[in-house]
């Protein structure tokens, strides 16, 4: 055996060269593997006695990608390119071994080789423009002219892999082999020799991109397609546009184009943010205090108390993982019409061929529903969804300490309320936390885990495997009122009630706030969730815009009126001159001149106040870093992810720029725009927010 560089080694077994890379955890192409495969091929092609060539990868996956912590620093040769091209040239036949994810630069490594082949359970992609990127190293040229480019149309700009039945199917694998990967590849070598296999040289191939030529309709299509999901990024733009590359130029020339595409992109701030957001997702679940080894609870059953919006969807995660689940509600009607909503969840994905109706039963017997409470005795862990009123929850709380076993979890999804509070009813209140799912709790994939002064290491280790299991982005945060993501957001709800008293209107702030990247505006947001949440007839006081328009009945989609009109059947809001008539009377009431706002003022009035409220945050300790406030309002909120959430968008803007408006603003609009004072510090050390991450 060679140790051709710490990550890879080469071996000679059965006239087969084998190299193979060990670069924990995922292999990523960092300098010693690509260094490795370089010099393994270079010595493999030498070596008489070497009549072909496998790369296999040691540990759980092939090579991931190329390695994004060495993005933005000086390049180390090889490249990743040369290093293909090596690849490309050898005389010798070269096979890539897959399990595991052949992502990126990995997948432009296996291209590059002459065959492929790969376990059952692999998986193939080139997720790059997911990182505001894209394939880099040949991967947008290699595979339209494996796979034809409407295929890697989809795999390049959309970045969703493919399992390897589709793989072998599409023709980007050879061959699906059980059992040793290794022995596997061995003997499919020997195949290649004995049958004496022309060298499948893709570089080469270009008959499925020639047959597109001229065609330029597929792309027309394809863009349309993509627009929605696509809208705000740049780089599923310039995705196409290579591939449009690989159909119209030849292959040299195609790899130009990809390089100058790639370079824009990661020379943008689009990248810079979702390269960010891909380090920060992975971040959140390090906890200073908590270190892996702390030990945890064996959870498998689960208690949910109330089958209203939140309780059903927090059933369908748990349900959907795998778990038992009792769901608890006061009457039979209210019960039925829980599960029943869980069962036409289910059965529309059903509808969309996402499941079987088998799966359906499946899922839906592994709910119990139950009125009563004493049904809890057994489970591991409880999560409280009941109305948002503290004396129920306090109620609930102490009968749960009698009934459910001494080491269970007792959660609550409160909104706002004090945690500690709750915990102090009961007994254990190193068993109490918060666990803050987000509507639809179903599909929102943020989990804000609400640490306790008393919840216990072990409690909440627990809950962040738990996060994982239900495959949510779970995020530790302290108790305050409306926790890390509520609080900021109550901050930019309040600001942007007062600017369309100011002069804006409704439509231009959801305009702006939507253009921003935000999937909708506040006011369209607000009329979705319903403006009477939270609001009663009995104590209505006409004392805010939204008291007005729940009075005189406009309680938002639900009813066709709100900040907006809709048509039956239509979600499209309608501009209403009679909204804009009571706006107008009630801000003259309270004093206000109306003025022009701008649209640039619109968007530092709806971002800067969460700029300023998650520095508050951060002085208080609720959060443990700026990079999991984001982590927040990617995953809960809808920010647009290639501006990597609202601190890092303060950094982008520069904080003393930030700064300079809040004090501005506090001068003008009032003191609750006085500047947080880990602003002021970070501002006078020259820092910024991603010096805390
Ligand atoms: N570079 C550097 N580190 C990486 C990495 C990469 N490409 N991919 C994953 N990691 C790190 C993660 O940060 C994490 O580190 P940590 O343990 O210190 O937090 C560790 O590897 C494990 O990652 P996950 O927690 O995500 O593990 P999973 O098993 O859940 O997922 C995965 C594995 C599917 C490979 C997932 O990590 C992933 O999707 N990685 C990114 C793949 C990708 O985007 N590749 C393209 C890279 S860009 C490229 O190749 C450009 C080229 O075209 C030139
Ligand atoms: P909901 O009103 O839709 O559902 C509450 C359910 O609890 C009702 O079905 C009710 O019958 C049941 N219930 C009331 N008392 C009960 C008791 N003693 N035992 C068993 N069941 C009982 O309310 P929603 O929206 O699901 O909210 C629940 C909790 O989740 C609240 O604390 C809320 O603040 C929080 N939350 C709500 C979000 C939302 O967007 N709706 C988002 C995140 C948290």
């Amino acid at each position: 055996m060679i140790q051709l560089t710490e990550a890879a080694t080469l071996t000679v077994q059965d006239g087969i060269g084998i190299i193979s890379i060990n670069n924990p955890p995922v292999n990523a192409l960092g300098y010693p593997v690509r260094k490795g495969i370089a010099d393994g091929i270079d010595q493999a092609v030498k070596d008489s006695q070497v009549k072909a060539i496998v790369i296999i990868c040691e540990g759980r996956t092939f090579c991931a990608g190329a390695d994004i912590r060495e993005f933005g620093q000086p390049p180390k040769e090889p490249g990743l390119g040369e290093v293909l091209e090596i690849l490309d040239a050898s005389p010798k036949p070269t096979i890539a071994a897959i399990h595991g994810t052949a992502f990126g630069g990995g997948l432009e490594t296996a291209l590059s080789c002459h065959f492929r082949i790969g376990v059952p359970t692999a998986q193939f992609g080139l997720p790059e423009v997911k990182l505001g990127l894209l394939p880099g190293a040949g991967g947008t040229q290699r595979l339209p002219r494996v796979v034809g480019p409407e295929k890697a149309l989809q795999m390049i700009a959309i970045g969703d892999p493919i399992g390897a039945t589709e793989a072998l199917a599409v023709g980007l694998i050879d061959e699906i082999v059980d059992g040793d990967l290794k022995a596997a590849a061995i003997a499919f070598a020997g195949k290649v020799l004995a049958e004496n296999r022309p060298l499948v040289k893709v570089s080469a191939n270009n008959q499925k991109v020639e047959a597109a030529r001229g065609k330029s309709e597929i792309f027309d299509t394809f863009r349309k397609s993509i627009a929605r999901k696509a809208r705000g990024f740049v780089a599923p733009e310039n995705c196409i546009k290579a591939v449009e590359g690989s159909v119209n130029l030849p292959f040299k020339e195609g790899l130009k184009r990809e390089r100058e595409l790639f370079m824009e992109l990661m020379n943008g701030h689009q990248s810079a943010a979702q390269r960010y957001a891909f380090f920060a997702e992975r971040q959140v679940s390090k906890i200073p205090d908590i270190p892996k080894d702390t030990p945890q609870l064996d959870v498998k059953k689960v208690g949910i108390i109330g089958a209203g919006t939140m309780g059903g969807g927090i059933a369908m995660n748990f349900v959907n993982a795998g778990y038992t689940v009792t769901l608890v509600e006061t009457k039979q009607d209210f019960l039925d019409r829980g599960l029943g909503v869980i069962r036409k969840n289910y059965e529309i994905t059903a509808s969309k061929g996402k499941m079987t109706t088998a799966d359906v039963e499946k899922r839906m017997s592994l709910i119990t529903g139950t009125l009563s409470l004493e049904d809890l005795a057994d489970v591991d862990l409880v999560i409280e969804a009941v109305f948002e009123d503290m004396p129920l929850k306090k109620e609930i709380f102490g009968k749960l300490d009698r009934i459910c076993k001494k080491d269970a979890i007792l959660a609550t999804n409160t909104s706002y309320l004090d945690v500690n509070e709750i915990a102090a009813v009961t007994g254990r209140p190193e068993f109490v936390l918060g666990l803050h799912f987000f509507s639809p709790a179903n599909v929102m994939r943020l989990l804000e885990i609400v640490r306790g002064a008393k919840t216990s290491k072990t409690v909440l280790a627990t809950a962040l495997t738990i996060g994982k299991k239900i495959k949510k982005v779970a995020v530790v945060v302290g108790v305050c009122h409306g926790f890390a993501g509520n609080r900021m957001f109550s901050q930019r709800k309040n600001e942007m009630d007062q600017v369309i008293l100011e002069g804006a209107s409704p439509e231009q702030v959801d305009k702006v706030v939507y253009d921003f990247g935000f999937p909708m505006g506040p006011f369209v947001l607000s009329d979705l969730i319903g403006l009477d949440l939270g609001w009663k007839k009995e104590t209505s006081s006409s004392s805010s815009v939204r008291d007005i328009l729940c009075e005189s009945g406009r309680m938002g989609q639900k009813n066709g009126r709100g900040y907006y009109l809709y048509e039956a059947g239509n979600r499209a809001p309608i501009p209403d001159p009679e909204v804009k008539q009571m706006i107008d009377d009630f801000a003259a009431k309270q004093g206000y001149k109306k003025r022009a706002v701008s649209d640039d003022e619109i968007v530092k009035r709806c971002v800067y106040p969460l700029i300023n409220e998650g520095a508050k945050i951060l002085e208080e300790g609720i959060a443990v870093r700026p990079s999991d406030l984001d982590i927040i309002w990617i995953n809960g909120y809808g920010w647009p992810v290639y501006l990597g959430g609202p601190m890092f968008y303060a950094d982008l803007i520069g904080l003393d720029k930030v700064l300079a408006t809040l004090k501005e603003y506090e001068a003008k609009l009032g003191s609750h725009w006085k500047p947080a004072a880990l602003i002021e510090k970070l501002v006078s050390e020259g820092k910024g927010f991603k010096d805390l991450n």
